[in-house]
Formats: C-alpha cells, sequence, structure tokens
C-alpha cells in the first residue's frame, strides 16, 4: 500500500517546510520535494501536515461502562480528533489489574484496528489502596501504571510502588488529589499530592508522570523536581488551559483561576511542560447530572489547543507538535510522533484556515460531555493516517 501526500506544509517538532511525504507498506519511505510516484495521491496544498497526535490520557470505559465509551466509539473518536495512538487508563470494571484483563483490552484495540492501543495498568490491585503484588506479574506490555481517578492515598504504599515500578523500568502516572482534604479544599488537595508525589519520585528515582496539573503551586512543586534532574515529566489538559473558573463544568481537578492558566501557558511557553493529554473523560447525560466529573475532549483537543496556543500565544506549531505527538510517544516508550523516513506512516493532515463550531452531534465519542459545546475554533482535522492507510477522512463526514 503506498500514499504520498504532496504540496502540503510539513510540521513536526524540528521541521517546518512545504513538501512531499511518501508512505510505503506503512511506513515513511521518502521526504522531499516533487516526490513522483504512480499510487493514491493526497493534494496538501494550502494544508499542513503533522505526525498524528499521541494522547497519553484517555478513558475508553472497556470493560464495564461501555454504555459510556467503548474501544470501537472511542476509537473513532481518536481518529476524529486526529490522533492515532492512546493510553488507556484503568479505571474500568474490572479494574486493569492483570495480564488478562488487559490482553483483553488489547485485542479488542487490535481487532478495531484504528489506532495502537496501550493499557495502563492500576497502581494497587484493583483500586484496594493496598496491594502491589500484582505489579510483580505484569509484563512488558505494560510500560505505565496509574490510579488514575483516585490517588494512593497511602504514602509507603505509593514509595514501594514506584520502587517495584522502577525495578520494571516502569513510570508511574500520578493523579495527584488528596482525598483527605477535597472536601476542604481542591486546591490544597491537589498542590499536596503534587508535592508528595514529586517528593517520592525524588526519593525513588522511579519515572514519574504527573497528569492533569491544574495549579500554579502544584507546576512549582514540578518545577523544582525538574530542576534536581529527576525523571518527573507532566501533563496539561486542553481544558486547564482554555478554560477559566468562571466556566461552571466538573472535571477532576476543577478548572481553575486566570492566573493558574497563565502561569501554565507561560511554563508551556518556557518548555516545562512535556505534554498535552485530553484526560477523555466521556460520561453519559444522565451520569453527567448526577454529578459524574469529566469532559469527552479526544475530538476537540488540537483546534482548541492551536487556536489558544498558536493563534493567541504565540507559540510555534512545532513545539505543539512536540507537546501533542513527540514528548508523550517518548513517555510511552514508543519510537514515533515525528515525521521521519523509516518510521510509522502516522500523520494528520489538517486545515489551520477554518474556523469551526463544535458540533457534539457530529461526535463518534459516546459522550457528548462538554463545555466547549457551541464555541468556535481554528483548526480542522481533514484526514488522518495509520500506517499509510486513511482512518478518518472529514470529506466523507461531509458529504454524509
Ligand atoms: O474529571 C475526571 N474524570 N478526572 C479524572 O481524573 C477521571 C475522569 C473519569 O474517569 O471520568
Amino acid at each position: 500500500m503506498e500514499l504520498l501526500i504532496k504540496g502540503a506544509r510539513v510540521v513536526d517538532w524540528s521541521q517546518d517546510f512545504y513538501g512531499d511525504v511518501y508512505i510505503k507498506d506503512g511506513i515513511i519511505d521518502e521526504i522531499g520535494k516533487d516526490i513522483k510516484k504512480d499510487c493514491k495521491i493526497i493534494n496538501g496544498q494550502g494544508k499542513v501536515l503533522m505526525p498524528a497526535f499521541i494522547d497519553l490520557h484517555v478513558h475508553f470505559r472497556e470493560p464495564g461502562f461501555t454504555y459510556k465509551e467503548d474501544i470501537e466509539s472511542g476509537s473513532r473518536a481518536a481518529v476524529r480528533g486526529g490522533y492515532t495512538a492512546v493510553n488507556l487508563m484503568a479505571n474500568t470494571n474490572p479494574v486493569c489489574s492483570n495480564m488478562e484483563i488487559i490482553n483483553g483490552v488489547l485485542t479488542k484495540g487490535r481487532e478495531v484496528n484504528l489506532v495502537d492501543i496501550h493499557q495502563v495498568a492500576s497502581i494497587t490491585k484493583d483500586f484496594d489502596g493496598k496491594t502491589i503484588s500484582h505489579i510483580d506479574s505484569l509484563d512488558d506490555r505494560v510500560r505505565i501504571i496509574s490510579e488514575d481517578g483516585k490517588e494512593v492515598m497511602n504514602s509507603n504504599i505509593m514509595l514501594n510502588a514506584m520502587l517495584k515500578a522502577k525495578a520494571k523500568n516502569i513510570t508511574v502516572m500520578c493523579h495527584c488529589e488528596n482525598d483527605e482534604l477535597i472536601e476542604e479544599n481542591t486546591r490544597l488537595a491537589e498542590n499536596t499530592m503534587t508535592w508528595r508525589n514529586v517528593t517520592l519520585a525524588k526519593y525513588t528515582g522511579c519515572p514519574v508522570h504527573i497528569a492533569h496539573v491544574s495549579t500554579k503551586e502544584a507546576m512549582e512543586y514540578i518545577i523544582e523536581g525538574k530542576k534536581t534532574g529527576h525523571k518527573i515529566t507532566c501533563e496539561v489538559t486542553p481544558h486547564h488551559i482554555a478554560l477559566t473558573d468562571e466556566v461552571n463544568y466538573r472535571v477532576n481537578p476543577p478548572i481553575r483561576k486566570k492566573e493558574d492558566v497563565k502561569f501554565l501557558i507561560d511554563c508551556i511557553k518556557e518548555g516545562l511542560i512535556d505534554t498535552i493529554s485530553t484526560d477523555h473523560a466521556p460520561h453519559t447525560l444522565e451520569d453527567k447530572l448526577k454529578g459524574a466529573p469529566g469532559i469527552s475532549g479526544i475530538e476537540t483537543s488540537f483546534s482548541i489547543c492551536y487556536t489558544k496556543l498558536v493563534r493567541e500565544e504565540g507559540l510555534s506549531l512545532n513545539k505543539l507538535s512536540e507537546l501533542m505527538s513527540k514528548n508523550p510517544s517518548g513517555i510511552m516508550g514508543m519510537n514515533k510522533g515525528e515525521i521521519k523516513i523509516g518510521l510509522e506512516g502516522d500523520v494528520v493532515l489538517v486545515d489551520i484556515e477554518k474556523q469551526c463550531e463544535i458540533e457534539v452531534e457530529k461526535f463518534m465519542s459516546k459522550g457528548r460531555n462538554t463545555p466547549f459545546s457551541g464555541m468556535k475554533f481554528y483548526g480542522e482535522i481533514l484526514k488522518t493516517i495509520k500506517s499509510g492507510r486513511i482512518v478518518y477522512d472529514n470529506v466523507e463526514e461531509e458529504q454524509k
């Protein structure tokens, strides 16, 4: 199978030029100008070709909560958002705590065959907050463990989990929210747990990734940890950088103040934040009305981040590509997220001049829970290409 994308503006973390990209047998085979091939050709003129996006933080809810999302609907939503690789959280039912359940998810992902699926294992078995012996039996398909959705409250258990993870070269992804303080003050809850997890990361030397950072103080603890040369990475979500607490929408951690948002954006500019992850958290309307936290975000992230960070804040498209493709790939232990000969042909064609309204009726996700509904952003995903195969085509959607 061959595919040639011609005349696009080709942008990844390290390059920005006008030219052609030729994908053969799923692999990027040639990059240059005036490439001529007798194969399917996509006219990229006036469009931007980037590495497809990679999402480190996603909830596809299978097994157990497939009425909210399943691997198929989630994968369709992912490609509509320009993603070809996702890292799924373990807060399923049963919880992803052993290889049998994880293998089930990976097998289903391969059957659906739209995106690379990586499955996180829980830090404690079945989220019981105390048992970590299951970590020993995880095989090398698991690169990250996380209790996302909640926190491992016992610091000694977290310490020992980090030691086990380090020995297996696994990254611990931390959902920093202190249950004991959450009723008192969500900010205090995030700050204290971020400090604890950064401190444990320094002590153990375990690679730690801090999920959905939302406060200035939490970010300051992370910066301090990074400065001391420890393996600490972090992410922000599109909603935590595009909204302020004037918007009343339930998500964990909460949408914060203007000053926090400004600080996080400055940190992105300074290269202190490693990735943008969506925390795609689909819920039904009914569950949302009962107070379920979260945003269905994988279909809207590029346009929100492009509009907010590149158009409004002057970030380069190279940097956005690094945050959405190159860096998450590295943290997940993959070799992709760049447009480079020899890498998998996972790319996305976008129209950065087109402004679109977010219409939840068009979502492929089962979750239509978003505070961005009806808002307009620049940057439309036109085609998502996985290993040289078109897995999402906006033109077809427009014709329906
Ligand atoms: O708002 C959230 N929803 N934050 C999380 O960390 C978990 C997620 C979910 O699973 O719904």
